[in-house]
C-alpha cells in the first residue's frame, strides 16, 4: 500500500501540473476560434442589414437607422454597432459604442486581426465591414461583439480539461500500480525460487508459465554470482582456517547464531554396560561415532541414539538424557528406547539384512521382510518424536546419521517445515540397477529427500544417489547443481569426505612409538625384529577379512623368508552377532586363521602364528599402540563409504614410519593414493603389497606418510563437520533472504 501511494501522488501531481501547464495555451486557442467566428457572424450581420441600411442613409433617416441600430443590438452577443460614411455624411452608431472606436482610427482593427477590446464589462471584439452600394457612397459597418461569453466557454473548457486530466492522472496511477504490482510479485516469485535454487533455470517451461522469460538470464547470472561468491567464500574461509573444535564452535556462534544443533544416530557414543556390580562405560566399533564424537564435544548440542546398553536405563534422568563423556560431560544424549522385536525388525532385520547388504557390494543378499519394514517405520517414527521433543527452537540443524534412520528427515520436516535437515549416508550408494531390489525404494527415497543437505563420501555415491532418484521418483533432477526438487522441497545433494580426529587426542600419542612395538611383541610373544601387520575391523563380511587372510597365505607360498618372520594381527570387533550371515561369516573368519595358521604355524619349533586373531572389543588406546606399533596397516574393505580405519592409522603415525596397504574400493582410495593401493579379490597382488611393505626403504615410508598426514591434517573431521554447517547456514541465510523479501513486497 506505502509502495502504491509513493508512486500514486508524484503521478497525480505530475499530471496535475501538466493540466496547469496546458491551460492557458487552450485559452488562446479557444480565444481564436471564437474571433473566428465572430468575424464570420459581422459578415453575415453586414450582409443582412446592407440593404435596409443603404436605404435609410440614402433617404436621410438618421433617426430610423438609430432605432434599427437598438434593434439589432438586443442580440445577447452584440454590444454595439455603428457606420462610418466612406464620404461624406455623418457617422451613426448605437448609443452603446464605446468611445475607443473611431470613425477616422478604423485601421486599429485590421480584418481577421484579434482587435480585442478591454471594458468594465467584460472583453469586447470589434471588427470592421467594408461596405458598399451604388446608391450610395461606400462606408464601414463596426460591430462590438461582447466576448465575455467567449471567456466563460473557455474558463468552462479549461475546468472541464483539467477535471479530465485530474482523473486520467488516477486512472493511468491505478492501472500502472496494478500492472506494477502483478509484475513485482512475478519478478519476487522468481527471484524467490531463483534463490531457494529452483524454477527459472532449472524449469524453462515453469518459468514461461510464470510469463517470466525475460528474467531467465537475469536468474542465471545472479544465480552464477551467487555461486561464485559462495564458492570464494568458502574457498578463503577453507584455506585459511585451521579446522578445530574453535573453529566448528565458532561457525556455530558466528554463522548460525548458536543454533540448536540435533545429532540423531542409531548407534550412541558411549553404552553403560552392568558388569556384576559395576557399571562399565563402552565406546562402540563404529566408524559414524568416531567421526561425531569429537564434534559433539565441540558442539555441546543433544545426541539422540538407541539405547542399547544393560545399564543404559539406570543412568538417564527423567527425561531419559545422560551428560557424557562422563569423565567430563560437554553434551548429553538422549535415548530412544526399543523393545527386543523393535530391534530385531528395525536394527537386524531392515537396516542391517536389508539396506546394508543391498549398499555393499559384497555378495550378501539382502533380506527384505515387510514385517522387519513395518518395525523400521515405526521406529523411525519414534525417533522423529523424540527430534521434536528435544528441539528447543522451532527450526533447529537436525544432523541424521546413516541408513537406520532413512524415513526420518521427512518425517521431521512434516513436524518442523523450518528444520534444517542434513543427512548423511556413512556407507556406499548402490547404483539404480542394484536399488531396485529394495520394495520400499520409493518410500526410502522419499524419506531422505525430506532432507535439506544430503551428504555422502565420494562423488561416485552423489552421482549413484542422483541416477537412482532420476529412474525411480517423480523428481526433478538439476545435474548441474546438484540438487533433486520433490514434493515441493529442494535438496542439495553433496560430497562430504569424513575424516578423523587431527591432531590426534594427545593421550593417544603419548606412549613413543619404540614402547608400543615392545609392548605389543611381549603381548604376542613376538620375537625381536618380528614383523607385524595390523586390520582393525568390526567382524563384518563387507571388511574383507577373508580376503586378507589369503593374501597372508599367498604371501608365505610366494616368499617363504617370511614364514615364522612376519603376522598379521587381526583385531576385531563382534557385531551384528544375532544375523545368520555375521555368524557364518565369524565362523569362516576363525577356520581360515586356524588353516593357515596349521599351514605355516610353529610346525613343532617355537614359532609366532602368522595370523593372530583377537575377537573382541578394544577401546582407542589399544587400537592406537597396534597402529604405533605395526610395520603396517591392512585394509582390504569389499567396499566401504569411507573406512576411518586407514585414516585413524595415518593419525597415530607421528613418526612418519609404517606402510598403509588400502582396498581400491573404499572411499578412503580417492584421498589416499600414497597408499599401496590394492584389489582385494586379486590375492597375488595383496600379497606383492604385504611384501612391498615390508621391504619398503624407510625414505619412501616417510615421503608417503608425510603426503597422506598432510591430506588427513587439512581434511579432518572438523572440517567435514564444518563444511556441512556452512552449507547449511547459508541455506538457512538464503531462506530468510527470501522470507525479508516477501515481507517487504
Ligand atoms: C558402520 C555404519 C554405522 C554403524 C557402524 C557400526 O560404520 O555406517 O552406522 O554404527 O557401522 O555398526 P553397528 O551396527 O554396531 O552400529
Amino acid at each position: 500500500m506505502r509502495l502504491s501511494l509513493r508512486f500514486v501522488l508524484p503521478l497525480i501531481l505530475v499530471l496535475t501540473g501538466f493540466a496547469y501547464a496546458v491551460s492557458p495555451l487552450v485559452d488562446r486557442m479557444i480565444l481564436r476560434w471564437f474571433t473566428r467566428d465572430l468575424d464570420i457572424r459581422a459578415v453575415l450581420i453586414a450582409n443582412t442589414i446592407s440593404e435596409p441600411l443603404f436605404e435609410q442613409l440614402a433617404a436621410g433617416r438618421k433617426a430610423k437607422i438609430g432605432e434599427f441600430f437598438v434593434r439589432i443590438t438586443q442580440d445577447e452577443r452584440l454590444y454595439a454597432i455603428g457606420f462610418c460614411p466612406g464620404g461624406e455624411g455623418s457617422a451613426v452608431a448605437s448609443k452603446s459604442m464605446p468611445a475607443e472606436v473611431r470613425c477616422n482610427d478604423l485601421e486599429r482593427w485590421p480584418p481577421g486581426g484579434e482587435n480585442a477590446l478591454p471594458s468594465k464589462r467584460g472583453p469586447l471584439h470589434v471588427s470592421v465591414q467594408p461596405m458598399a452600394n451604388e446608391a450610395y457612397p461606400a462606408g464601414k459597418l463596426v460591430l462590438v461583439h461582447d466576448l465575455s461569453f467567449a471567456t466563460r466557454r473557455s474558463e468552462e473548457t479549461t475546468r472541464y480539461i483539467f477535471h479530465a486530466f485530474i482523473g486520467l492522472a488516477v486512472i493511468v496511477s491505478l492501472l500502472t500500480v496494478v500492472i506494477a504490482q502483478l509484475s513485482w510479485r512475478g519478478w519476487l516469485a522468481g527471484m524467490r525460487s531463483l534463490l531457494r535454487g529452483e524454477g527459472l533455470l532449472r524449469d524453462p517451461a515453469a518459468a514461461a508459465k510464470m510469463g517470466l522469460p525475460e528474467f531467465r538470464p537475469i536468474a542465471r547470472d545472479l544465480q552464477r554470482l551467487v555461486r561464485d561468491l559462495e564458492a570464494e567464500h568458502r574457498a578463503r574461509d577453507e584455506s585459511q582456517m585451521a579446522w578445530t573444535p574453535e573453529t566448528l564452535r565458532a561457525i556455530l556462534h558466528g554463522e548460525l547464531r548458536g543454533d540448536d544443533v540435533i545429532v540423531v544416530s542409531n548407534r550412541e557414543p558411549y553404552i553403560h554396560q552392568r558388569r556384576g556390580e559395576r557399571i562399565e562405560v563402552q565406546q562402540p566399533a563404529s566408524g559414524l561415532v568416531t567421526a561425531l564424537e569429537p564434534i559433539m564435544r565441540a558442539c555441546s548440542g543433544t545426541w539422540i541414539a538407541h539405547g542399547s546398553g544393560s545399564a543404559d536405563r539406570e543412568v538417564v534422568d527423567r527425561h531419559d538424557c545422560v551428560g557424557v563423556p562422563p569423565e567430563n560431560p560437554a553434551y548429553k544424549i538422549r535415548r530412544v528406547w526399543l523393545s527386543a522385536e523393535e530391534e530385531a525388525g528395525y536394527y537386524y532385520g531392515f537396516a542391517n539384512e536389508g539396506l546394508w547388504p543391498l549398499c555393499h557390494i559384497a555378495h550378501v543378499r539382502p533380506i527384505f521382510r515387510s514385517s522387519d519394514w513395518a518395525h523400521y517405520v515405526a521406529v523411525n517414527r519414534k525417533f522423529a518424536r523424540s527430534v521434536v521433543a528435544e528441539a528447543r527452537t522451532k527450526n533447529p540443524i537436525v544432523l541424521v546419521q546413516d541408513y537406520h534412520l532413512a524415513l526420518l528427515p521427512r518425517m521431521i520436516r512434516k513436524e518442523m517445515p523450518e528444520a534444517t535437515v542434513i543427512t548423511f549416508w556413512h556407507i556406499p550408494w548402490p547404483n539404480p540397477e542394484s536399488f531396485a531390489i529394495c520394495p520400499w525404494r520409493q518410500e526410502i527415497l522419499a524419506g531422505m529427500l525430506g532432507s535439506s543437505i544430503l551428504g555422502f563420501h565420494t562423488q561416485f555415491h552423489c552421482n549413484n544417489f542422483v541416477d537412482t532418484v532420476d529412474r525411480f521418483m517423480e523428481a526433478r533432477v538439476d545435474r548441474e547443481n546438484f540438487t533433486v526438487s520433490f514434493g515441493g522441497k529442494s535438496t542439495a545433494v553433496r560430497r562430504y569426505p569424513i575424516s578423523v580426529d587431527w591432531p590426534p587426542d594427545p593421550a593417544l600419542l603419548a606412549k613413543p612409538v619404540e614402547q608400543c612395538a615392545a609392548d605389543m611383541r611381549a603381548l604376542n610373544n613376538f620375537p625381536a625384529g618380528h614383523r607385524f601387520c595390523i586390520g582393525v575391523d568390526r567382524l563384518d563380511y563387507t571388511k574383507g577379512i577373508l580376503e586378507r587372510f589369503r593374501a597372508v597365505e599367498r604371501l608365505l607360498e610366494l616368499n617363504p623368508e617370511w614364514i615364522g618372520k612376519f603376522s598379521l594381527i587381526q583385531v576385531a570387533a563382534p557385531t551384528r552377532s544375532s544375523i545368520d550371515e555375521y555368524q557364518s561369516h565369524e565362523a569362516q573368519v576363525r577356520a581360515l586363521a586356524i588353516r593357515i595358521n596349521e599351514r605355516f604355524g610353529r610346525g613343532g619349533r617355537d614359532l609366532p602364528l602368522p595370523i593372530v586373531l583377537k575377537v573382541e572389543h578394544h577401546d582407542a588406546g589399544q587400537v592406537y599402540e597396534y597402529y604405533r606399533a605395526a610395520d603396517c596397516c591392512f585394509v582390504s574393505s569389499l567396499h566401504d563409504g569411507m573406512n576411518l580405519v586407514a585414516k585413524e592409522f595415518v593419525a597415530a603415525r607421528d613418526d612418519e614410519r609404517g606402510v598403509l596397504i588400502l582396498s581400491q574400493f573404499t572411499g578412503a582410495a580417492r584421498e589416499l593414493p600414497e597408499a599401496l593401493i590394492v584389489n582385494p579379490y586379486d590375492t597375488d597382488q595383496c600379497a606383492a603389497a604385504l611384501h612391498l611393505a615390508l621391504t619398503m626403504p624407510v625414505d619412501e615410508q616417510r615421503n608417503r606418510m608425510r603426503l597422506m598426514r598432510g591430506l588427513v591434517a587439512e581434511f579432518n573431521v572438523y572440517r567435514w563437520a564444518g563444511r556441512m554447517l556452512l552449507d547449511a547456514a547459508s541455506m538457512r541465510q538464503r531462506s530468510h533472504l527470501v522470507e525479508t523479501g516477501g515481507g517487504a513486497a
